[in-house]
């Protein structure tokens, strides 16, 4: 099938590539000429395991095309993706000027049929302001070429993101037509895998979809970072309680570990956005409120357990921090809890020298150069002569050092631990103070 994909994002080049990957032929836009320098040559604008050699693969396949032409893209493909940016406005609504813009280039330039699939995260109703976009622009034209509106959205994780596409739990699928339903069955078979993965459901159901999905995540996330400050206080251990609950089936293992806060691209926009729809609707998400109000406290808490033990005059003070992406497995720093641990240090007068494997490009780029921060080449660089260590993100090379050489480095056998990445017995044992989350 031919497919044109607009948006070189996350979303849009890990969807084009890996439709590319099963046999399609698909062309890539986006409107910034050096990303597409950069594609064309075969390197990628973001950091995803794997993603760089299916582009350059499927590229010289012949089958991943890229371009800044618009006039091109709208004619080459009878599917047409939006996967463009939705950054959230002021008051926290997603800004759909980007989605918007990409309906009435299609609506502009089109000639035959097409089925323009939303695939970015869009409030709902936004399939609506599409059609009516592209309906608007073909009006002006005076021309009566028919089209299809759809919602396709994505659950990619980053870092996992090329096997979430290509081996998907659900192909969520909202249309207005049994063409449109038809074609994106045929573009999704060879996804399907032993069983029906589709999900075909109308369009507003499936816009919803997406944001439960993460609502919903969000809140089993802030719901046991709440009661990990509460076992702490009891002197239970949330790791217990964490397997004591996850064997019931309704509830499950996944996404019950407590940390120092959820962050990225998603968890806080989408609550928010879900939120904000709410309001709109008049229907209050009480629990959404909560969970965002937990999260953005969850952030700091590393912090005040630092407090707890310095005092808030931290001048002079030096601290490690081992990861700074939000998660592992990715450069990405939105929304990442390191950030809100940096500022609120940096303005207790103390300075971070921090290591990550992978977001220290992305850090420079944010921070620039400071004194009070200091980007070093590995883990137990950042160590050397530091107060204490604050562990953000659980990257695999963090989980086993070696602890002499960790304690040697130390000025004192601290450690305030937001991912729990070890046991708080064997780490008494070797002599350290450790602070993990919501166990003793
Ligand atoms: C998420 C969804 O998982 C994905 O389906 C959706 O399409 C986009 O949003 P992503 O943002 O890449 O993906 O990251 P995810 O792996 O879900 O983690 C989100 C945040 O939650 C991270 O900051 C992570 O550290 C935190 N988290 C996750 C926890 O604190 N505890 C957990 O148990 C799981």
């Amino acid at each position: 099938m031919k497919i044109t994909v607009i948006g070189t994002g996350y979303v849009g080049l890990v969807t084009g590539t890996c439709l590319a990957e099963v046999g399609n032929d698909v062309l890539c836009l986006d409107l910034d000429p050096k990303k597409i320098e950069t594609l064309k040559a075969g390197g990628i604008p973001i950091y995803e395991p794997g993603l760089e050699d299916m582009v350059q693969r499927n590229v010289a396949a012949g089958r991943l095309h890229f371009t800044t032409d618009i006039e091109e893209s709208v004619a080459f493909g009878q599917i047409q993706f939006i996967a463009v940016g939705t950054p959230p406005d002021e008051d926290g609504s997603a800004d759909l000027q980007y989605v918007v813009a990409a309906a009435r280039n299609i609506g502009r330039h089109m000639d035959d049929y097409k089925l323009v699939v939303d695939k970015s995260t869009v409030p709902v109703g936004t399939a609506d302001k599409v059609r009516a976009a592209l309906a608007e622009e073909l009006a002006r034209r005076g021309a009566a070429i028919e089209f299809n509106v759809a919602s396709n959205p994505e659950f990619l994780k980053e870092g996992a993101a090329v096997e979430d596409f290509m081996k998907p739990d659900r192909i969520v699928i909202g249309t207005d037509s049994e063409r449109a339903t038809q074609l994106l069955r045929q573009l999704y078979a060879p996804f399907q895998r032993n069983h029906e993965r589709l999900r075909v459901m109308d369009v507003r159901s499936a816009e919803l979809t997406k944001y439960a999905a993460n609502a919903m995540l969000a809140t089993r996330i802030s719901f046991m970072n709440e009661l990990a400050v509460l076992a702490e206080k009891l002197g239970a251990d949330i790791e217990q309680v964490r397997h004591g609950i996850g064997s019931d089936p309704r509830i499950g293992y996944d996404f019950l570990y407590a940390g120092c806060g959820y962050g990225g691209s998603c968890f806080p926009k989408d609550v928010q956005a879900l939120r904000r729809t709410g309001q709109e609707n008049g229907v209050p998400l009480r629990v959404l409120d909560a969970v965002e109000e937990a999260n953005d406290a969850q952030k700091q808490i590393l912090v005040n357990k630092l407090v707890a033990r310095f005092g808030n005059d931290l001048e002079g003070r030096r601290f490690a921090m081992w990861g700074l992406a939000f998660k592992p497995n990715t450069d990405d720093m939105r929304e990442a809890p390191s950030r809100t641990m940096l500022d609120a240090l940096w303005a207790m007068g103390a300075s971070v020298s921090a290591y990550d494997p992978a977001a220290m490009d992305e850090t420079r780029r944010i921070y620039g150069e400071r004194a009070d921060l200091q980007l070093v080449d590995s883990p137990m660089d950042a160590l050397k002569g530091a107060d204490a260590l604050l562990i953000v993100t659980e990257w695999k090379v963090f989980r086993s050092p070696n602890f002499d050489t960790l304690k040697s480095l130390l000025k004192a056998p601290l450690i305030f631990d937001g991912r729990n990445l070890y046991e708080p017995r064997a780490m008494r044992e070797m002599g350290f103070d450790y602070f993990p989350i919501g166990r003793p």
